[in-house]
């Protein structure tokens, strides 16, 4: 496994709607396990594909309850509304209010081609909302409603 670089708000591979997977063979095998070691050497929750440069629609999340693989990721599902601090690895200290559905209900594909499907709320379903964005060329501040500065956030 290896750490990727990971692209920053302002870089246009971030505005880019991304391909589907269609080869789930090793070189797809050592894009997730460079995701997720990415994510979590930056203490995040989630990574999209296009943050390591690569525009195709794959995601890796960690809430804390262990890997989420999600490839061709697609919600069927949202539920009730949220509104919470967000924040992404593509731009480190900016935070934002999104609004984002409560709870959520996804099917993707996993590492092997097998279909699957998750729920989430709270955590969860935010993450999966703003990773699945990223796929399509969305970021955060697009839908933030209110920005607010480090040091509160630090406060929390
Ligand atoms: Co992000």
């Amino acid at each position: 496994m290896a750490l990727r670089n990971i692209v920053k708000f302002g870089d246009e591979r971030l505005r880019k709607k991304c391909r589907e997977v269609t080869a789930f063979d090793d070189k797809l095998w050592v894009l997730l396990d460079d995701m997720y070691e990415t994510m979590k050497a930056s203490d995040g929750v989630g990574l999209a594909a296009p943050q390591v440069g690569i525009l195709r629609r794959v995601a890796v999340i960690d809430v804390g309850d262990g890997p989420i693989e999600l490839i061709n990721p697609v919600i069927t599902s949202m539920r009730g509304k949220q509104h919470e601090v967000e924040g992404c690895l593509s731009s480190p200290n900016q935070w934002g209010y999104v609004e984002r559905p409560a709870k959520v209900k996804v099917t993707a594909m996993n590492r092997y081609g097998k279909e699957f499907k998750v729920e989430g709320t709270e955590l969860l379903a935010r993450a999966l909302c703003h990773e699945i964005d990223h796929l399509n060329g969305i970021l955060f501040t697009d839908l933030a409603d209110e920005m607010v500065d480090i040091d509160d956030k630090e406060e929390k």
